[in-house]
């Protein structure tokens, strides 16, 4: 059983208040899963601050399909997101990014 809390505020959504989180994370005892506008910073500052278990990546991995990798190795991500491909009914802008090449 989790909570997973995604904030859509980078998408033009209200703020998730640090408050709630605060609140989920006293109240809920299980895995609490957060989300929303992550960096590799940012997501490890979550996980230190005690705040949640996991962190969740979402646009990231479309145009990163090697996204663990190029964190864990510090490569630079790809800050090419086609959104105009978002909600289409092909693999185009889901599953045709290139992996990391020098
Ligand atoms: C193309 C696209 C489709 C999505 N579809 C869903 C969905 O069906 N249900 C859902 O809960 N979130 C959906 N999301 C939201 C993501 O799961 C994620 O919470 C959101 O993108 C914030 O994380 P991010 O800033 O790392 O992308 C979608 C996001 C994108 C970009």
């Amino acid at each position: 059983m989790y909570v997973h809390v995604v904030d859509h505020s980078a998408l033009g959504a209200p703020h998730v208040p640090l408050e709630i989180k605060q609140a989920i994370r006293k109240e809920f005892k299980n895995t609490v899963i957060l989300a929303g506008g992550h960096t590799k910073e940012s997501a490890e500052a979550e996980l230190q601050s005690g705040l949640a278990d996991l962190v969740a990546f979402g646009r990231p991995f479309i145009n990163n399909p090697d996204l663990v990798d190029r964190m864990q190795n510090d490569l630079p991500l790809s800050t090419d997101l086609h959104f105009d491909l978002f909600y289409t009914p092909d693999e185009k802008g889901y599953t045709d990014y290139p992996v990391y090449q020098q």
